[in-house]
């Protein structure tokens, strides 16, 4: 690395003396390549494996040739798919950057590049950003936008970054689904002509689909062979993805937040950030782009709250609903403690005074509780929690207001509203959402938090929901010639809240929840600890959205809970071992009343508890390598978590299926040291004796992986194994 960086000094040195105007971005094992010469339009040369020496580029493979402009702007040679379209104050509404000037420094281990573009003609800068982090192989993009023209310049779109991908036959991964069916994955070839991921909801962004993709040059995606590009937008707002197949068959890619409603009035030296792009480029396929995205959120600050293991919770939502009160509560907790749990979450249902909430139709906005349900409040369940020595948390929807509410009475100019036309509300047929562009609502939300933390500093935990979107768009708030700033200002108000709570509290643990998987982005992850990944529970159906949300996102953030035998969402029945098992590889939960539990669940609950403390690091903290996808083989799916060192690692393997008679192929492992040996042994299982375990199952890593394992076990349907691996 040091002479890497030395060279990247020395390089940088030439190109300010002139001598080269070509700058090298690089990780461990990839390159980012700009071409950057003073007075010129600054070029992408070329993306991808790691070049060893910069002036051979042209002739490897993967190259551009003569690369294309890095950020495209409207105007001039406006043929193609552009990042960036401006009105001048005079009208005039092209843009001709060229470069101005260039740095790159490295700052704690991170290579940072800046190259500052200018028109030609008007006052106005560009400047695009880049990250490159050496280990997780992710380069983290974004511009700054700025002008001295004497009037507002409109900006009527500004895009995160603009890639280009050579001539190839181009596969796409996305994520898309709908409530209680999110983050599941699609894979297509991108044929000519322009494909359009994007998200208008306002609020949630990722219940339909996800700002990130993987996008292969080779054919269709493989989980361990060929080149790869991951990318992932960080913004919490409306967004799009565009990929174009274009005329030459090459690839062009451009990510931002969507613009459309959107323009935006930028004043005289205002600086206007967009949203960073993150990207990745794998020569091994999918599961590294996986493996570098989840190095980056737990590592370089991708995931809040990434270096200390989340705790195993229970959350009262299917167990109880709206019906909570101090008895039913105490009860859980303490019923939970028995078996191990580490932290009960009350949910929804505790609050309003004058409105008690017993539905999803009222009280939203009113967060004090409702004292019928708990004559001693907060600090009372508090209490149960540490007499159990237990951590407890709570929910709130702080963004949110019901038209039946005390807020609403007082402030219904707080409400995001077109005054003058019949409300559309959301659930409940009351549920309208907050403006949060207002900076009196910020202060609001920020004080529902405070207050809540300052009477009870205990709180270890909030479950963030927000279950609405932006209908009814306007802004009481903003100036009448404004008004398309909203979506924006939204999120940059969102922002601004959660970074104060971060500043003031540190170590309270947040997820964020959007009626299930509806905020699952690095834009949120930044602040939140974990994100709950579907108000699905049903655990078939969750091996296809976590294998859907792991090719992105780690799996410390993915909240997976063990709930009721009957499946609330889908009725399915599905043994104890194999929801406990599937709820194990993310961040095990319970989401249920354990007094609901026979005792020889409840004992089994206990074990699986007692193993997942100690299989806990490898899960959260682990490489993960996927084996057996749940969309190519009918729902048989197999994964395993390794530890960085490649010592120790844990093995699933699930079959929904109930088939006779069908053998189940060997399955192969991965990532293990080849001549490495290691000892198998069964956890979690059910009955006596593991099945697997014994001098018979040791074996050496090449074994492992070549010819793999048989597991004569899992036939007869939501079957499931739980293997050991430790290096001997
Ligand atoms: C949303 C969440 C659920 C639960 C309910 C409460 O749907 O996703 O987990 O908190 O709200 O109303």
């Amino acid at each position: 690395m040091k002479n890497h960086f030395l060279f990247s000094t020395i390089l940088m040195l030439l190109i300010s003396i002139g001598a080269y105007s070509q700058i090298e971005i690089s990780t461990n094992e990839n390159t980012l390549l700009i071409s950057a010469e003073k007075g010129k339009t600054a070029r992408l040369l070329y993306y991808g494996d790691k070049l060893s020496e910069v002036s051979h580029f042209k002739n490897v493979g993967s190259s551009l040739g003569g690369g294309r402009d890095l950020y495209p702007a409207f105007g001039l040679n406006c043929s193609g798919e552009y990042a960036i379209q401006v009105t001048h104050e005079d009208g005039n509404m092209s843009l001709e950057l060229v470069v101005e000037n260039t740095n790159q420094k490295v700052e704690n281990g991170v290579q940072l590049t800046t190259i500052v573009t200018k028109d030609k003609v008007y006052p106005f800068w560009v400047t695009l950003y880049f990250k490159a982090y050496a280990n997780s192989n992710v380069i983290e993009t974004w511009t700054e936008i700025k002008h001295q023209e004497k009037s507002n310049v409109t900006l009527f779109k500004a895009f995160s970054a603009a890639l280009q991908l050579p001539a190839g036959n181009h596969w796409l991964l996305q994520l898309n689904g709908n409530w209680a069916s999110e983050n599941c994955i699609t894979e297509s070839l991108l044929a000519p002509g322009t494909k359009l991921i994007s998200n208008k909801e306002g609020v949630r962004n990722t219940q339909t689909d996800n700002p990130s993709f993987m996008v292969s040059v080779d054919g269709p995606l493989s989980e361990n062979q060929g080149n790869v590009v991951g990318g992932a937008l960080a913004w919490s707002g409306n967004y799009k993805l565009l990929f174009q197949v274009n005329s030459s068959d090459k690839l062009d890619i451009i990510a931002g937040y969507n613009e459309e409603a959107s323009h935006y009035f930028l004043a005289k030296n205002e600086v206007f950030k967009t949203p960073a792009f993150l990207m990745t480029f794998s020569n091994r396929g999918k599961g590294q782009i996986s493996r570098n995205f989840h190095r980056w959120a737990l590592n370089d600050g991708g995931l809040y709250g990434a270096k200390k293991p989340n705790d195993i919770l229970l959350n009262s939502w299917e167990g109880v609903y709206f019906n909570i009160n101090q008895q039913v509560l105490d009860t859980m907790m303490t019923d939970f403690a028995k078996i191990g749990g580490e932290l009960f979450v009350m949910d929804d249902g505790w609050f309003g005074d004058k409105y008690p909430r017993n539905t999803g139709k009222t009280s939203l906005g009113d967060w004090s509780v409702a004292k019928a349900k708990l004559p001693k409040g907060i600090e009372g369940l508090i209490e149960t929690a540490k007499n159990n020595g237990i951590k407890f948390g709570i929910w709130i929807e702080p963004e949110m207001i019901n038209s039946t509410s005390e807020l609403f009475e007082k402030h219904p100019e707080w409400v995001i509203q077109q005054p003058n036309r019949q409300t559309i509300k959301g659930r409940g047929g009351s549920q309208m959402t907050l403006d949060l562009s207002n900076p009196k609502v910020q202060e609001y939300v920020f004080k529902i938090v405070d207050d809540l933390m300052t009477r009870n500093p205990q709180i270890a935990y909030i479950k963030w929901d927000a279950n609405h979107m932006i209908t009814n768009y306007g802004s009481t708030y903003l100036p009448k010639d404004k008004q398309s700033h909203l979506y924006l200002e939204y999120h940059w108000g969102f922002e601004k809240v959660v970074q104060r709570i971060r500043n003031k509290y540190p170590n309270l643990v947040m997820q964020a929840c959007a009626s299930g998987g509806g905020r699952i982005t690095y834009s949120h992850l930044k602040y939140f600890d974990e994100f709950w990944t579907s108000d699905n529970t049903d655990a078939f159906e969750r091996l296809y959205m976590q294998w859907g949300v792991s090719q992105f996102y780690p799996a410390k953030g993915m909240a997976s809970h063990v709930s009721a035998k009957k499946n609330h969402q889908t009725g399915r029945e599905i043994p104890f071992k194999f929801r406990f098992d599937v709820a194990m590889t993310g961040r095990l939960g319970m989401e249920m009343k354990p007094s609901d539990l026979s005792e020889q669940e409840k004992a089994f609950a206990k074990q699986g508890i007692k193993i997942y403390k100690e299989i806990r690091n490898l899960v959260q903290f682990g490489d993960l390598y996927r084996l057996l996808s749940p969309y190519e083989n009918n729902g048989r799916t197999s994964l395993m978590y390794l530890s960085p060192n490649k010592n120790q690692a844990v093995f699933f393997a699930f079959n929904p299926i109930s088939r006779k008679g069908s053998d189940l192929p060997p399955f192969k492992m991965d990532g293990l040291n080849p001549d490495a040996n290691y000892k198998l042994v069964e956890i979690n299982y059910e009955g006596d004796k593991p099945r697997i375990g014994g001098d018979n199952y040791i074996l050496s890593g090449r074994e492992l992986m070549n010819s793999g394992i048989n597991l004569g076990m899992i036939n007869g349907g939501y079957k499931s194994i739980v293997i050991l691996l430790t290096k001997i």
